[in-house]
């Protein structure tokens, strides 16, 4: 099935319920739809630029988006092989991110259970590779297919060739706004592998008597509802900057100046805590109209009603510059960020 809609309003598709349109809007569900359209469309780069929208849970729409918005609402679960130790499960970019973990978990399959609560859709669950509290969906997708909109073919991905990253892959970068995403393949253990080493998770883990696949859930969810925004009551997208790392130089000036800052080492460097940098800027919880950041989370900004894109990143910019100044760090959107001009 597909929708296409000219002039269309993309406030009810971005979790920061920001009023955006878009000069056309295309869904399908079925994935030889979109080459069809494209044809029929006789769709051309040169025309206007394409933006692929999955849940719009990490996106901050500036302005309309003067442009082709393309989603993929492609949906099912399949079992497409097994063994002694593993499944795996091809899920269509349509189906909720949640839903399909919850599944995972009601199957008794490990892997993605620390990734529970996060919004939005499978399709973007390797774009930007989601990760929460010692886990990434990179690391249990083996492939990803979909079709090149430049190339007019449709293509697998396998696992190394995603170019996973901390918060990205090939298809945020070589493959952006040209490779839209149909099904992700996800290779899931039998036998579940806990990660607890977030201490808050272990403990509240524990509370609920002991590590299992529901229990993790269980605790994942009141955590994150303790400290997210809540994205059915309040416009927000969740980290809108990525944890920056610093050179070990750099981590011991920041050290000396202030003794309880969050590093984490990450290879040879240090990765600092984003929201830590943002709060002792003294950002956390600050209100000005309806943006502002989350009260218990400086690195959620937030829409409190009807706040514009171009608000929220006049607030993000602030913030940027702020922690520039003190710390000498400039922090990155992790929110992928439209119509700056
Ligand atoms: N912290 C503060 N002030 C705050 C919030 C946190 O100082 O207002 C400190 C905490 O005390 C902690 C550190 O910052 O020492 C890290 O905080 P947290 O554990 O909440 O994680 P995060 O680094 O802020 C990342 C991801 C989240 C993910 C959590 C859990 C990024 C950009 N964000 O946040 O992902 O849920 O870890 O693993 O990597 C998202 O991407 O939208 C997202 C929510």
């Amino acid at each position: 099935m597909i929708k296409f809609i000219p002039d269309y309003s993309l406030a009810e598709s971005n979790s920061f319920h920001i009023q955006a349109r878009c000069l056309y809007y295309f869904e399908f569900s079925n994935p030889q739809e979109l080459p069809m359209f494209l044809r029929a469309f006789k769709y051309d780069r040169r025309m206007w630029p394409v933006f692929i929208l999955g849940g719009g849970c990490n996106v901050l729409f500036v302005s309309d988006f003067k442009g082709l918005v393309i989603h993929s609402a492609v949906r099912g679960v399949r079992k497409t092989a097994e063994d002694a130790a593993h499944v795996w499960l091809e899920v269509g970019a349509g189906e909720d991110w949640d839903t399909f973990v919850q599944y995972t978990i009601e199957h008794g399959y490990g892997g993605i259970e620390n990734l529970s609560a996060i919004p939005g859709k499978v399709g973007a669950a390797p774009v930007q590779n989601i990760g929460a509290y010692g886990r990434e969906a990179g690391q249990y997708v083996t492939s990803v297919n979909g079709f090149d909109i430049d190339t007019s073919r449709f293509e697998e991905y396998s696992a190394p060739k995603c170019a996973f990253g901390y918060r990205t892959s090939i298809f945020k970068n070589r493959l952006a706004d040209r490779f839209v995403i149909n099904t992700v393949t996800f290779r899931l253990d039998k036998k579940p592998d806990f990660a607890l080493d977030y201490k808050d998770v272990r403990q509240e883990t524990d509370a609920l008597g002991g590590p299992t696949l529901q229990n993790i859930r269980t605790a994942i969810i009141a955590i994150r509802r303790r400290k997210l925004p809540d994205i059915s009551t309040v416009g927000s997208a969740g980290s809108f900057f990525m944890n920056p790392t610093v050179s070990e130089e750099h981590a011991a000036q920041l050290r000396n100046k202030a003794p309880d800052i969050p590093l984490f080492r990450s290879g040879d460097k240090y990765k600092v805590a984003a929201a830590w940098l943002i709060e002792q800027c003294g950002w956390k919880g600050f209100r000005d109209g309806d943006t502002g950041t989350h009260p218990s989370h400086a690195l959620a900004l937030v829409n409190y009603g009807s706040a514009t894109g171009a608000q929220i990143w006049e607030l993000a910019l602030k913030i940027q510059r702020s922690v520039v100044e003190r710390f000498n760090i400039h922090l990155q959107p992790e929110v992928e960020v439209i119509g700056l001009g």
